[in-house]
């Protein structure tokens, strides 16, 4: 057999070889999901502090605001949450009367800094303190928002600065939504392949007090059946 021949002959042989093994996986997932189907369910609590394991996870962000004297503070914020596209509005759920919802509603504008996995338990710890003593404890390191009149958290890899769009009394939640006037990100990032920036975002999401998820790895749904190999 000539070199080329024998080329094609593994090449063909090795294309049959990955088709077997995902539709090999597929048949596993599609198993799975009857198992799924056919699993008894039971009551579960409706009250979202009982949840475990918790059923929506949110990703853990510092929300970062001055007060009237330009004085910094920035605070752990999880129910966070994509509101609009055009324009792109998100929204997050505070608490009346705190000095971030406070500093927010005088200076009409916040950052969202996105935590990773290297701060995670620095973040959980950071409401020990309050304000300024939090920041130093923390060892935050603020720098000004291009666009809004609020600090942005150095030690973060991404950044939104938004200007309040509206906010709504839900409940005993203060919601606020915020319009997305300028966003940055550490530069590695969108130098990477789309799939791997999430590695590199290394995003966590809240799951309940103390405990936390990692977003490490990011599966392109038409390979999804290769997720499980
Ligand atoms: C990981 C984590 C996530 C949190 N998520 C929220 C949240 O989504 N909404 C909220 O009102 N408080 C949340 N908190 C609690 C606030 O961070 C806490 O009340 C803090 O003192 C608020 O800061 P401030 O008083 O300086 O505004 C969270 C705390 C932690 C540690």
């Amino acid at each position: 057999m000539t070199n080329a021949l024998l080329g094609r002959s593994i090449r063909s042989s090795s294309l049959k070889f990955v088709c077997e093994t995902r539709s090999l996986t597929q048949k596993m997932q599609r198993t799975e999901q009857l198992k799924v189907s056919r699993m008894k369910k039971v009551d579960f609590p409706i009250d979202k502090s009982e949840w475990h394991p918790s059923l929506i996870p949110g990703p853990i962000v510092l929300i970062s605001t001055y007060n009237s004297r330009k004085e910094p503070n920035v605070a752990p914020k999880s129910w966070l949450q994509m509101v609009s596209f055009k324009p792109s509005i998100i929204m997050f759920s505070g608490t009346k009367g705190n000095p971030t919802e406070n500093n927010i509603m005088k200076t009409k504008c916040f950052g969202v800094n996105f935590v990773d996995f290297s701060m995670a338990s620095i973040v959980y710890r950071c409401t020990k303190w309050s304000g300024r003593q939090r920041i130093l404890k923390s060892g935050f390191k603020l720098t000004d928002a291009s666009k809004i009149h609020a600090p942005l958290v150095d030690n973060c890899k991404a950044h939104l600065e938004c200007r309040v769009h509206s906010t709504k009394t839900v409940g005993g939640a203060f919601v606020i939504f915020g319009q997305i006037v300028a966003a940055s990100i550490w530069e590695k990032i969108v130098r990477v392949e789309c799939k791997e920036r999430y590695a590199l975002l290394d995003e966590i999401v809240y799951l309940e007090p103390g405990m936390f998820a990692r977003i490490d790895k990011a599966y392109q749904v038409e390979h999804a059946a290769d997720a499980n190999e």
